[in-house]
């Protein structure tokens, strides 16, 4: 069956069974990597892409039930000023060790900053609880978030 997926801003139709996760479309059909599959029962996080604006794991998400709302990926999370912040900082503290969950952590710390723009501790945990990093980067990742919130969501990456 055919469906119209509002991802990264654009229209891209897919031919696909309705019950495929949302997480194989993005990768599989539609090629973009930098979503990862960790689990695909929920549990880890790393699949993590928002859903009009909302943080959701998308090895769960069916594609039949995304109709016309808008999907983001990693790849796009650089066009939102929360999400520049949350990769300014993530550089400015060096968070990544291995890196393959830390785009499901970017996704759900620019999810947090949108919605909580100077988020607590309890407000850091409680919203990043759900992705696992078996590297341990949680002490930095949480700092991190603490130091996007500060930053100019317009200044250039990589300064
Ligand atoms: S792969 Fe989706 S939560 Fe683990
Ligand atoms: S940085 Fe390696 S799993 Fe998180």
């Amino acid at each position: 069956m055919e469906y119209d997926l509002n991802i990264n801003g654009e229209q891209r139709r897919v031919d696909v069974d309705g019950d495929t996760p949302l997480l194989w479309v993005i990768r599989d059909v539609l090629g973009m990597y930098g979503t990862k599959y960790g689990c695909g029962i929920a549990q880890c996080g790393a699949c993590t892409v928002h859903i009009d604006g909302e943080a959701a794991r998308s090895c769960q998400t069916l594609v039949e039930s995304v109709g016309s709302s808008a999907i983001m990926t990693i790849e796009a999370i650089h066009t939102t000023t929360n999400g520049r912040k949350i990769q300014k900082a993530w550089q400015d503290l060096d968070v990544v060790q291995c890196g393959y969950c830390q785009s499901g952590q970017i996704m759900s710390a620019a999810a947090l900053l949108s919605e909580t723009p100077i988020p607590t501790d309890a407000d850091i945990d409680n919203a990043m609880s759900g992705n696992i990093c078996r590297c341990g980067t949680y002490v930095r990742i949480r700092e991190a978030i603490r130091h996007a919130a500060t930053l100019d969501g317009n200044a250039k990456q990589g300064g």
